[in-house]
């Protein structure tokens, strides 16, 4: 894979300076799109937002619009111009991608009963949320019955979830089923304080496969960049290669971290 300096990465983090990484970064989670859901609002939005991230170091950009029923549902033709328009405007030296970002609903289901879950490149790797205050019933008896199918599901901001934070078995349940990708905002700081705690311990302790950015605005960004600053701050470079090369590599390899 060519790699590439980054070196003014991080003036994005408020004057915390980062190591330049001499990696490029793959970004799980984000709402870089626009007009389809809750993020980009215009072309000129998501390429600030592009132009942002590749400053980070992100060089792999997953577009992950929402696929929720009754709130965010974009169709696919709409996605697919929304992801050509703004592919024309990436600037060199950052690769546009797509998957979804899946909420465990009705429609979501009525999906995979057809087999045609929304995923990364078409892989068998698929980012899929939860709502924050209840964990759905068989939950980890479906995620390991899709394990077995080959399936990697991929679960976002699991420092969300509040049945998480107090249970560490379902923790390590959970864990075994899907690839969680903590958000980076979250490990700054901007998502509260008990989520903040949450997703800087799964990253501390090695439970988290990724980190995102899950990115919908330029501000996120920036969030986003303190995230990386903290990572680098606690766990060094080989942490941030870990949750936001090689950890993201695996996963759309649909490989579980060990
Ligand atoms: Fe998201």
């Amino acid at each position: 894979m060519a790699r590439r300096a980054v070196a003014p990465a991080i003036a994005l983090a408020r004057g915390r300076a980062l190591h330049p990484p001499d990696v490029g970064f793959v970004d799980l989670h984000s709402h870089v799109l626009f007009g389809l859901d809750d993020g980009s609002r215009d072309l000129a939005t998501s390429r600030a937002m592009i132009a942002a991230l590749g400053a980070v170091g992100f060089t792999e950009i997953y577009a992950t619009p929402h696929q929720k029923a009754g709130q965010f549902m974009p169709t696919r033709a709409s996605i697919d111009d929304a992801f050509a328009a703004v592919s024309a405007i990436v600037a060199p030296g950052v690769q546009l991608r797509l998957a979804a970002e899946n909420m465990w609903d009705d429609v979501f289901h009525e999906r995979l009963q057809a087999g045609g879950i929304p995923s990364y490149d078409d892989s068998d790797a698929f980012l899929v949320e939860i709502r924050p205050h209840e964990l759905p019933v068989g939950m980890v008896d479906q995620l390991f019955r899709l394990r077995m199918k080959g399936k990697c599901p991929v679960l976002a901001h699991p420092e969300r979830y509040e049945k998480l934070w107090h249970d560490d078995g379902l923790i390590e349940r959970l864990r075994a089923q899907c690839a969680f990708v903590c958000d980076l905002g979250a490990i700054a700081g901007y998502h509260g304080k008990q989520q903040q705690k949450m997703a800087r311990r799964l990253v501390e302790d090695g439970l988290a496969a990724a980190v995102a950015s899950d990115a919908h605005t330029v501000e996120d960004v920036r969030t986003a960049a303190e995230g990386i600053a903290w990572i680098e701050k606690r766990l060094g470079k080989a942490g941030v290669t870990r949750l936001l090369d090689d950890g993201p590599r695996c996963v759309l390899l649909g490989e579980l971290p060990e």
